[in-house]
């Protein structure tokens, strides 16, 4: 597996990018704010992670997805600490992340790779979603935010 950053002239993996974030608009926000990286393996993109600029030394990881028959297979992983790696080397301090109180999986990820929670955004999903979203039979309404300090 290779992970790079996407050239400009590429198109950017949206159905991949929807499945971490189903608001495409607010993906393609991101995308044209931030840097987006991919992870291909014989020649297929199969993660995608979008770095965000966000304060003075601070970047926000928007973005992190697998597809999914490769999930679960450490790949999620590599791809966080690509990211982390990529942010240090840019100067970055600080890395942050924001998950649903549903996402168990990325709760876990997030804090096996060094992430404190630090915060959370009350009823972010219930304001700047249409939809209702269920997780592990939980419903999403809180943004956990997350950080790590290089
Ligand atoms: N309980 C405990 N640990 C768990 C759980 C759980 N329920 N679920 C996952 N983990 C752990 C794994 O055991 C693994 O830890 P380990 O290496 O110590 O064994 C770790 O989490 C990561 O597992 P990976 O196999 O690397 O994860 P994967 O390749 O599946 O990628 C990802 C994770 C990106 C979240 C993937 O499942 C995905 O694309 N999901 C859909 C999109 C999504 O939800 N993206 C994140 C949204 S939030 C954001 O983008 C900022």
């Amino acid at each position: 597996m290779n992970i790079r950053k996407l050239h400009t002239d590429e198109h950017p993996p949206i159905d991949l990018l929807v499945l971490a974030d189903p608001s495409e608009s607010l993906v393609e926000e991101y995308l044209h704010r931030g840097e987006c990286f991919v992870a291909e393996s014989d020649q297929k993109i199969i993660g995608v992670y979008v770095l965000l600029p966000t304060r003075p030394e601070t970047v926000e990881l928007v973005n992190i997805a697998v597809i999914e028959p490769m999930q679960n297979q450490g790949i999620g992983k590599r791809l966080v600490i690509h990211a982390m790696q990529t942010a240090k080397s840019r100067g970055f301090k600080t890395m942050e992340v924001g998950t649903g109180n549903s996402s168990i999986g990325q709760l876990a990820l997030y804090q096996k790779c060094g992430f404190r929670m630090t915060g959370i955004d009350s009823n972010f999903f219930v304001k700047h979603y249409a939809e209702e979203i269920f997780e592990n039979g939980i419903q999403c309404r809180d943004m956990v935010r997350l950080a790590k300090e290089f």
